[in-house]
């Protein structure tokens, strides 16, 4: 009998699923190269082999930008170049959701890293014992604070003034903080902006950054033919909105647990809409209930085609309009024309139900076409929803 374990791991459509997990740092960060040289270039002083100072820098950015990556992948390169250049030079992270002060982040380096016992001490103590530990051993290091908006200003401040106890110009303590902007513009008001040398500020990803990211991400995390290319565009629109590559990350990993689960190896556009629902379940339920008869025959026919086994990425008005005709017929409703039919399309738009866009041809001939989409809610949701609300309508015997 086949091992169950070797039978998953071999019918998966993941090349590395951890590759996908949050706790993963990347090889490369496309598109923050510049961001990356600036990293580089704040704390190359610290690789000056005779004399020991320190940098303070800052990262900031809203969520889902490569704050906690682009810190995690610097230092250690950084820590790898020093040892191979006999620099004594160690590199440590805290998440501040774990250490929420200046004393637990203190006890953390001392007890952890430096084999002195914390407990029991005050902060002062404990950092003068680090600090002539490292002296003595001639030490330097980088402490990256993450999430350092849950620390008061003025621990982190503390932590910085470790670096008096050196003799003037010697500095053994350099820090890193990453903060989101709002949480940032909270410190600024403090003294801590005046010992920062270096802020780095991350935005939002753009479509086309995301592009780049996901492909990358995707050809690591999966096999090839696993997610084609318009399915990757439709998850790369999503994250889009919100310019969050981890939005975009997290849709791949559970498309990819989906296909495992029904045992296919192609990652299908329904998929996504099921995967994007799971990451970001921030459907009103009743809204479907405020639409019009008509409206909710359009969303019926953009639901049913976009539902259908195969699973098409979007519709056209044409496809979608004869569709919506047939439910009108089996409904016993009026249908409408197709500029009606356009206006209703326009409302479930703005309802954020449906996506309409103009797009060029397909087949790379003159002219544009309108396509429809369903991004938010898987396809068959959208249809049972809609025929349950029909249901209520025509039950209340409301248009
Ligand atoms: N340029 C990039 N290239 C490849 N992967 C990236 C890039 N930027 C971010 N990622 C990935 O996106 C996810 C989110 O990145 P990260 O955790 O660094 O964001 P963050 O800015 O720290 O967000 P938060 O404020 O929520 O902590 C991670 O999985 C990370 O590996
Ligand atoms: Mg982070």
């Amino acid at each position: 009998m086949t091992n169950l374990f070797e039978k998953y791991t071999t019918d998966s459509v993941f090349r590395d699923r951890f590759s996908l997990t949050p706790e993963y740092v990347p090889e490369e960060l496309p598109t923050r190269e510049d961001e990356q040289t600036r990293m580089v270039e704040a704390l190359s002083i610290l690789l000056d082999p005779f004399r020991p100072v320190a940098v303070n820098i800052a990262i900031i950015g809203p969520a889902g930008v490569g704050k906690t990556t682009l810190a995690k992948k610097i230092t250690s390169d950084l820590q790898s170049y020093a040892t191979s250049q006999n620099i004594n030079l160690e590199t440590h992270y805290v998440n501040c959701h774990s250490f929420r002060t200046k004393t637990s982040i203190l006890r953390r380096l001392a007890t952890d890293k430096f084999n002195i016992q914390g407990r029991g001490f005050s902060d002062e103590e404990m950092m003068e014992m680090l600090a002539k530990k490292l002296s003595r051993e001639n030490k330097r290091i980088v402490l990256t604070i993450d999430e350092a908006g849950m620390l008061k200003p003025e621990d982190i401040l503390g932590l910085m003034h470790m670096n008096e106890l050196f003799p003037p110009g010697v500095g053994r303590i350099s820090i890193i903080i990453i903060t989101r902007r709002q949480q940032w513009s909270l410190m600024l008001n403090t003294h801590l902006s005046g010992r920062v040398q270096d802020q780095i500020n991350m935005k939002k990803y753009t479509r086309e950054q995301l592009k780049k990211i996901l492909s990358y991400r995707a050809q690591l995390g999966f096999y090839a033919g696993v997610l084609s290319d318009e399915v990757l565009e439709m998850i790369v629109d999503i994250a889009a909105t919100t310019g969050n590559a981890r939005h975009g990350i997290e849709i791949m990993l559970r498309c990819g647990m989906i296909a495992n689960a029904k045992k296919t190896s192609v990652i299908t556009p329904e998929f996504v809409r099921a995967a994007k629902n799971e990451v970001y379940p921030e459907l009103r339920p009743d809204v479907f209930n405020d639409l019009k008869m008509n409206e909710l025959m359009v969303a019926l026919s953009i639901a049913t085609i976009l539902s259908k086994s195969g699973g098409l990425v979007h519709t056209t008005i044409n496809e979608a309009y004869q569709v919506y005709k047939m439910f009108c017929e089996q409904y016993d409703i009026k249908g409408q024309s197709k500029a009606t039919f356009r206006l209703y399309l326009d409302n479930l738009a703005q309802l954020g139900i449906v996506i309409s866009q103009v797009k060029p041809m397909p087949d790379g001939s003159r002219g544009r076409r309108s396509i429809i989409t369903l991004h938010d809610i898987p396809a068959l949701i959208v249809k049972e929803r809609v025929e349950e609300a029909i249901k209520k309508k025509v039950q209340n015997k409301l248009d």
